[in-house]
C-alpha cells in the first residue's frame, strides 16, 4: 500500500492530454530544434496531480500506478526544483500524480502533468509569479510544456514557445486508439531528416481548422508532418492508421510523434459507435472517446 493515504494533500489540480489537429514542420533550426507551427486542442483525459507541503528543500514525488521515474527524469520533480530554484524557497512538496494519460504517446502528457506543478506549487508556495513567467519556465523544461498555459486550444510556433490562445469554432469528442508502441519524439524528429535552414512560416492550416464548426469540415484539413517520422521509426503505426481509417470511414490522425490514433466527432453516440469498431476489430490495445475541448484547469 503506498504512503497517500497519511498525507493531507491541499491542492489538486487536473492534467488534461492534447491532441494535435495541425502539425507542420517548417525545418531544422541551428540550435537542432524543428520550427512548428502546430494548432493543439485540451481533452479530458486528464491525469491528477496533488500536492502538500513538505520537509524544506525536499521535494517528493509518487506515482500511481507505479513505474514511473520519480527522480531528476520526471518532468514534475524538473518543474517542481526549476521553481524553487528561481523563488529561492524552501518550502518542499509531497506530490502524487494519478496518471490516466499513456506516457510516450503523442499526447504531451508529461509536459501537462509539469505545467500543473508548477501551477500548483505556485499555490502551494504562496509565490507572486504571473503565467507568462510560469509558461517561460515551462519552456526550459519541455517544448511542450507552454501551451498548457493557454488552453483549451492553442496555436503554438516555433520549437514551441511561442504560445497563443485561440477560438475553436467546433467542440465535440475525439476517438483514441492506443498503439501500445513507445515512439521516441527525438528519433522521430531525426527521421525527417530535415536539412538544415528554416522555411518562411507558413499558417500551417490553423485558420482554416478554427474556422470550421464541424468533424466533417475539419476532416481534410487535419494534418501531421511528424507522421512521416513516426512511420520510419516504427512501422506499426503506419499500418495502425490505415486500419483506423477504413474501420472508422473517416480521417484520422496520429498526435504529435505517437502513439495514438484519433478521429474527430460531433456527437457522443458517433464517437460510441466508432470505439465499439475499434474494439471489435481489435485495433491497438484499447480504445476511447473524450469530450474536447476542455478548459483550462
Ligand atoms: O523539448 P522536448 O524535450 O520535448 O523535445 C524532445 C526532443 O524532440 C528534442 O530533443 C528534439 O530532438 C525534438 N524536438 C525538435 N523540435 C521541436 C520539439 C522537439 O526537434 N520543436
Amino acid at each position: 500500500m503506498s504512503g497517500s493515504g497519511q498525507i493531507a494533500y491541499t491542492e489538486t489540480l487536473t492534467a488534461p492530454a492534447k491532441v494535435n489537429l495541425s502539425l507542420r514542420v517548417h525545418g531544422r533550426r541551428s540550435d537542432g530544434f524543428h520550427e512548428l507551427t502546430s494548432l493543439v486542442v485540451a481533452i479530458d483525459l486528464c491525469d491528477m496531480l496533488r500536492l502538500a507541503p513538505g520537509s524544506p528543500g525536499e521535494i517528493r514525488l509518487e506515482c500511481d500506478p507505479p513505474g514511473l521515474p520519480v527522480g531528476d527524469e520526471n518532468l514534475v520533480v524538473r518543474a517542481a526544483r526549476l521553481l524553487a530554484g528561481r523563488l529561492g524557497a524552501e518550502g518542499g512538496a509531497q506530490i502524487r500524480l494519478e496518471k490516466a494519460i499513456p506516457v510516450a504517446a503523442g499526447l504531451g502528457g508529461g509536459s501537462s502533468d509539469a505545467a500543473a506543478a508548477l501551477k500548483g506549487l505556485r499555490r502551494l508556495w504562496r509565490a507572486d509569479v504571473s503565467d507568462a513567467a510560469l509558461a517561460e519556465m515551462g519552456a526550459e523544461i519541455g517544448s511542450d510544456v507552454p501551451l498548457f498555459f493557454h488552453l483549451p486550444a492553442a496555436v503554438i510556433r516555433g520549437r514551441g514557445e511561442r504560445v497563443e490562445r485561440v477560438a475553436l469554432g467546433w467542440s465535440g469528442w475525439v476517438g483514441l486508439v492506443f498503439s501500445g508502441e513507445v515512439v521516441s519524439t527525438p528519433a522521430v524528429y531525426a527521421a525527417l531528416a530535415c536539412s538544415p535552414g528554416v522555411r518562411v512560416a507558413e499558417d500551417g492550416g490553423v485558420q482554416a481548422i478554427a474556422r470550421c464548426t464541424t468533424a466533417e469540415a475539419i476532416g481534410p484539413h487535419l494534418v501531421n508532418d511528424l507522421e512521416r517520422g513516426v512511420f520510419r521509426v516504427c512501422p506499426a503505426m503506419e499500418r495502425l492508421l490505415g486500419r483506423v481509417q477504413d474501420a472508422g470511414g473517416r480521417p484520422a490522425r496520429i498526435s504529435g510523434a505517437g502513439s495514438v490514433v484519433y478521429s474527430l466527432f460531433d456527437e457522443a453516440r458517433e464517437a460510441t459507435a466508432w470505439v465499439e469498431t475499434m474494439r471489435t476489430r481489435q485495433l491497438g490495445t484499447g480504445a476511447t472517446a473524450v469530450r474536447a475541448p476542455v478548459p483550462q484547469a
